[in-house]
């Protein structure tokens, strides 16, 4: 109990209170909720959304039935597919003055916030603070997954002076996004290659963006405020960032005879090799090896890319002198050079990240709300007690 706390200084009290409770940094290794959207398995390498192996899902399912799946538990027979589809497809647009905020933004800022900047803004244009209403439910998850792709390819645009494009509905999901970004209808193989990676980025168990977006759920607050939270934890180095992180480093290396010198020294600075190594996997990351078939088809067979064979030539020496520590490819190592291919700028990587991930984050914004408790952590207090307030004539440095 709080008030038996009688020490005096830091040190006491920290000790006094880890003695009653067990202090583990990050929350790591703590279950922090029940859900049954994903499993994902570390050691022999299994991610499954809603029991259904990622393999099977990447190879038969699209983004948005896979989001379907996600947020109703099931697949959808072909009736509530095409509904799904139909209603996704026909949220696309924007309003002119989401437009407008967003060409109001610096062109020189990060697209991850711009893209939270217009999802928290869309919130005040589509109130849903009902949330438990299926009819608000759905609507708003229906809208995120809608517009998302279209903010993201107006800042693509709008920065660098181009004017924006506006949806066309009879593309799919992902061809709609790329049209939107080049203007020109993609070849379907490549529009297949990234709904397979928003399929491979929509869910991963419980991770800091998702929770941060079930924290922000479990106040209440609307799905566009949720979504918002969650972009601006999936911006940050340590999660999301590490597609763009990857190509920064290909591009570093520059040539397939510097990859081997290049890692030697990197590690010899106890410096990490990017999109590389995972908290969960200890073995290759199962979305790695479906994303590192798709590229071996369209990038090395197709396309000839001299980044892919630079990437296969970093994978390699990487396997090499890495796998032994259990340390392997994971998802962003191959996402990030198919995504710079497609013609992305390499800061916007995240947000297709976001576009992805999206589905997860509102599977998880149902789940919590369904049987809702505040999110309220407790603290180990390692500060003092008992201190007197000083007037500031008395204090040191005081003028008294
Ligand atoms: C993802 C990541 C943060 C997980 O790391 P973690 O489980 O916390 O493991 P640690 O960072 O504590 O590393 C454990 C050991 O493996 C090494 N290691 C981990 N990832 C490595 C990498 N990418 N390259 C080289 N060594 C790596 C560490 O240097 C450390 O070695 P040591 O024990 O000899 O000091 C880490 O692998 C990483 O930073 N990878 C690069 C960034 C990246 O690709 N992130 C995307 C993840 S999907």
């Amino acid at each position: 109990m709080k008030g038996d706390v009688k020490a005096t200084t830091p040190e006491a009290t920290a000790s006094s209170e880890a003695v009653r409770r067990e202090f583990s940094p990050g929350l790591a290794g703590v279950p922090a909720a029940r859900s049954s959207i994903s499993f994902v398995n570390g050691e022999t390498g299994l991610l499954e959304y809603r029991g259904i192996r990622i393999e099977e899902l990447a190879e038969h399912s699209s983004f948005l039935e896979t989001t379907y799946l996600l947020l109703y538990d099931r697949l959808p027979d072909q009736t509530e597919l095409d509904r799904f589809t139909s209603d996704v497809t026909q949220h696309r647009r924007i309003k002119y003055r989401i437009t407008d905020l967003i060409k109001c933004l610096p062109e020189q800022g990060h697209p991850m916030d711009a893209l939270q900047a217009a999802v928290a803004a869309l919130g005040m244009f589509y109130p849903a603070r009902h949330v438990l209403d299926p009819q608000v439910q759905y609507w708003s998850a229906v809208r995120l997954i809608a517009k998302m792709p279209t903010i993201v390819a107006a800042y693509h645009r709008l920065r660098r002076g181009d004017e924006q494009v506006q949806p066309r509905d009879d593309l799919d999901h992902a061809g709609n996004f790329l049209y939107m970004l080049t203007e020109t209808v993609p070849d379907p193989l490549i529009a297949k290659m990234l709904d397979t990676c928003l399929i491979l980025h929509a869910e991963h168990t419980m991770n800091a963006s998702t929770f941060s977006g079930m924290v922000t759920a479990s106040t209440l607050a609307d799905p566009y405020t949720v979504v918002s939270s969650a972009i601006g934890t999936l911006k940050g180095p340590l999660h999301g960032g590490a597609a763009q992180e990857t190509v920064d480093m290909l591009e570093e290396i520059g040539s397939v005879d510097h990859v081997r010198p290049y890692i030697m020294q990197r590690l010899a600075a106890k410096q990490k090799l990017m999109g590389f190594g995972h908290r969960i996997y200890k073995v290759k990351d199962p979305r790695a090896i479906i994303l590192q078939k798709l590229a071996q088809r369209l990038l090395a067979e197709s396309w000839r890319s001299p980044l892919y064979k630079l990437a296969e030539e970093v994978e390699r020496v990487g396997e090499e002198l890495l796998a032994g520590k259990g340390i392997h490819a994971n998802v962003d190592f191959y996402s990030g050079v198919l995504y710079k291919t497609m013609g992305l700028d390499e800061d916007f990587f995240t947000c297709v990240f976001a576009m992805a991930r999206v589905s997860g984050w509102l599977a998880h914004w149902l789940e919590q709300i369904k049987d809702n408790k505040l999110f309220r952590p407790d603290q180990i207090y390692d500060g003092p007690h008992g201190r007197g307030y000083v007037p500031i004539e008395r204090r040191p440095g005081g003028r008294g």
